[in-house]
Parts: C-alpha cells; structure tokens; sequence
C-alpha cells in the first residue's frame, strides 16, 4: 500500500491526537503532533522570560530566541509513544499544563514562529507514512496530503473533555477557566493573520461531539474505503 500523509485539523480540544493516535496504530503509521512543537515554543518563552506578567511573548526577543530551541520527538520505549524533547529535556507533560495552553495562541499567531515549527514539521514529513494533527497541516504545511479530516465539536462538550482530563492529573482549575480558554483559542486560531484555522475545501467534516473513539475509528474505516479505497481490518 502506498504510504500517505494524513492532516488532522480542527478546533481546540476535539479529541485530534486521540484519534490522529488510532489512526496511526490502526495504519503502521508515525503520529506527530504539531501543537507540540508551539506548545514547546512557548514553554521555552515562559522559562526564559520572554512573556510579560499575562503571558504574552515579547515578540522580538522570542524571534531572537528561536535559534536557540530545539525541539525533537522521541519514543518512549516503555509505552512506544513519542514524547516532546526541549532542548534535550523532556516536556511532554510540561506543555500540557494550563499556563503554557494559556500563552500558546499568541506565540503560535507569530508568523515567524509559524515559518520556524513548518520547517521542522515539512522535514519530519518526508518520510511519508505520518499522521500529523494540528490547525493548519492540510491547508498550509502539508497542502499536498492524501487525506484531510477536519475535526470540531460544541464548545461546552470541548471544554468538558479537557476539564475531565485535567482533574485526572490532578490540575487545579474551574470549568468555566477551562471553557474560557477553549473559546479564546477558537478566537485566536481562526483569527490569527498567518495560517488561520480554516477547513480545507479538500477535507472531509468530523463532528465527534457524540461520538466515542471506537465510532470515529469506524467512520474513518469506512471513509477510507469509499473514497480510497483501502481496507482497514
Ligand atoms: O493542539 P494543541 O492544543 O496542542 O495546540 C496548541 C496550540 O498551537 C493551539 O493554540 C493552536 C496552535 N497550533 C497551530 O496554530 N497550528 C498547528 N498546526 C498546531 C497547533
């Protein structure tokens, strides 16, 4: 079977990596997450000092900075997962936490850390065989994509989601503070100037906000034999 590259978009929260995750495993494919590496980004703004009191970056001295970061994907071998590196140190959990999701939409609205995160993502990209979540992969960074989904969900069914998960790791924060920043980020992502979140006219729609994984794993099996006509087991 020819090897493809498969572009999962979508709004904040709609369960893109999980399913981007079982579609990989499902396709003996690579899963990369784009929105690790603006997550890492920001992250390193934070560490360094390079937001002012609300989080906000100081453009020119994170442009300044970008030289300095290096952000790879290593697998774990323990769970065969990749997890984000920062300049050799490990952030996969890090990134996930609520100051750096707080900060993330104005670093990632800077067209130079865009033009940053797309070179490493076109390179990664190469190998083909990948599947690569993220707001801009089937209309920016990978255009030429065999297949595109587009993913959304209500706002509140959204924020339910990352709430739950949260208080599973034991993070403090009030539903309302997490259904907030959901909808300042679909604020910011689709408004931004450089590569705002759009669908592309190529893609194909997945509400999921009534669905489980195990009937998204179903709904793509099927989608990708009626119109590429390859079976899944
Ligand atoms: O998917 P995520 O929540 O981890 O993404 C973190 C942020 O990065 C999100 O606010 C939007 C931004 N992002 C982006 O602008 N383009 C991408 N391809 C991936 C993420």
């Amino acid at each position: 079977m020819k090897k493809m590259i498969i572009a999962i978009d979508g709004h904040s929260s709609t369960g893109k990596s999980t399913f981007a995750k079982a579609i990989a495993i499902a396709m003996d494919y690579t899963y990369l997450d784009s929105g690790a590496l603006y997550r890492a980004v920001t992250l390193y703004a934070l560490e360094q000092g390079l937001t002012d009191k609300n989080g906000r970056p100081h453009v020119k001295k994170l442009v300044n900075s970008l030289k300095d970061i290096f952000v790879t994907f290593r697998r774990n071998p323990l769970t065969g997962r990749n997890e984000t590196f920062l300049n050799e140190k490990n952030v996969e959990q890090r990134i996930r936490n609520l100051d750096v999701s707080q900060s993330v939409s104005p670093v990632s609205g800077i067209p130079q850390v865009r033009e940053f995160v797309d070179i490493q993502l076109r390179k990664w990209g190469k190998q083909k065989g990948i599947v690569m979540d993220g707001r801009d992969i089937g209309t920016a960074v990978f255009p030429e994509a065999e297949v595109k989904i587009f993913m959304t969900a209500p706002a509140e069914i959204r924020a339910r989601r990352r709430y739950d998960e949260m208080k599973a790791k034991g993070e403090e924060a009030s539903f309302e503070e997490v259904l907030e920043n959901v909808r300042k980020r679909d604020q910011m992502d689709s408004h931004r100037a450089t590569h705002p979140l759009v669908m592309a006219p190529d893609a194909v729609l997945l509400d999921n906000g009534n669905m489980s994984v195990e009937e998204q794993m179903e709904w793509f099996k099927k989608l990708l034999e009626e119109k590429w006509g390859i079976r899944l087991k």
